[in-house]
């Protein structure tokens, strides 16, 4: 799949399992950025690599700061090639967001290669270009747009993915399946199952039509001013989510709750149908785990963690719903949501969280 960016055209290539490693790593001038559990998982993959190019990370929130994005650029200093050095990551959005944010400042962007291990950045995150770093108490305050030269998709790797992380990464997958209306949920309801039994001819499928989805988004709009902004349907209370539980909650699933509660608003403001709403819900139900209680603190904290999302542009509320009563659906970006609406929209969700897992 080839992406159109503002600075290059990439390449996003799907493969049936590790071996491919073998070409990316005859690379030259590289340093190497790892995710450590991936590293552990797949010694064997690795076992070439010269350890002196070699850096491996913990994937936490905490070390998505800019002290690792320095000490990656202090390590890669030390290849003699400077502007022609190529940085190679491996492993899921955390890596990306670190290792993209130095290919793209060290001598004002290099050649960068990314691998993606977790099944969010390989449906969603990899492509688009969004590097960021998490500041004091802000996520992802800092970044740029920078997207890798090329992406090696493997669906082998998902195979050890905890199940909180696999779920998140279908928690992407829901969302660009729910946001392209009763077909795509239709064709989710079909494979549910086989979804969560990692059935990789499936998983494959999903994760090219994600990456199809988003594409048509971030070729029109890169930079996030227009058409792209619609992508973050549901974020506004995902985001929330996840900082109120801190980070145990992660992002795909934070978001597929997200979407039930910017549903319940839709439906009340009568811009989708009952129907669409029930059999979204049901969906979202299969691969949302959690620990409700989490999520039960003052409304009032809900709505200064929104006011202090960096996508809130006015004081009012912002938020991405869905509308159509037919088959098509379409996004909108409403501009005066108001804090009843959220009140209503997440005692909505743990009331009905609390009811099916109840059942
Ligand atoms: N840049 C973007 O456009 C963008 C978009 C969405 C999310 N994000 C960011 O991505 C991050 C979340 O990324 P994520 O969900 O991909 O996961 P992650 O990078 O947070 O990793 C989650 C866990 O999975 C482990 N892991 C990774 N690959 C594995 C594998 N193959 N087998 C076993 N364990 C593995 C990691 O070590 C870690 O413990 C957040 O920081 C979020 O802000 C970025």
């Amino acid at each position: 799949m080839k992406i159109k960016s503002n600075s290059k055209v990439y390449n996003v290539f799907f493969k049936d399992n590790v071996d491919f490693l073998n070409a990316v790593f005859e690379t030259e001038h590289v340093q190497y950025v790892i995710d450590k559990n991936v590293f552990e998982l797949y010694t064997d993959c690795f076992s070439m690599l010269p350890q002196e190019r070699l850096m491996l990370i913990e994937a936490t929130e905490q070390n998505k700061i800019i002290d690792t994005a320095l000490q990656i650029c202090e390590k890669m200093t030390e290849i003699p090639a400077k502007r022609n050095s190529v940085l190679i990551s491996i492993g899921g959005g955390i890596i990306q967001d670190i290792t993209g944010f130095v290919a793209s400042i060290l001598y004002r962007g290099i050649q960068w290669i990314f691998i993606p291990t977790t099944l969010l950045a390989s449906c969603d995150s990899c492509i688009g270009g969004k590097t960021s770093l998490n500041y004091k108490t802000y996520k992802n305050l800092l970044g740029t747009f920078y997207p890798p030269d090329e992406i090696y998709i493997c669906p082998q790797f998902f195979k050890t993915l905890s199940e909180k992380d696999y779920k998140s990464g279908l928690g992407e997958i829901l969302k660009f399946n729910i946001m392209s209306g009763n077909s795509g949920i239709t064709e989710i309801e079909g494979n549910i199952e086989k979804l969560l039994a990692r059935d990789e001819v499936v998983i494959n499928h999903f994760v090219e039509n994600s990456l199809s989805f988003k594409k048509s988004f971030i070729e029109e709009d890169e930079f996030d001013q227009g058409e792209r902004i619609k992508l973050n349907f549901a974020h506004t209370f995902g985001h929330a989510i996840e900082v109120i539980s801190q980070y145990m909650i992660p992002h795909g699933t934070a978001v597929a709750c997200g979407m039930v509660m910017a549903n319940s608003i839709s439906l009340v403001r009568g811009l989708v149908n009952n129907d669409f709403v029930k059999k979204s819900e049901s969906i979202l139900l299969k691969i949302i785990d959690i620990n409700v209680d989490l999520l039960k603190v003052s409304y009032e904290q809900y709505i200064k963690i929104m006011q202090k999302d960096k996508k809130q542009t006015n004081s009012s509320l912002t938020a991405v719903l869905m509308t159509g009563m037919q088959e098509r659906k379409e996004l909108i970006i409403v501009r005066n949501l108001e804090e009843k609406e959220v009140k209503y929209a997440i005692d909505y969700f743990i009331n009905f969280y609390k009811t099916q897992k109840e059942i």
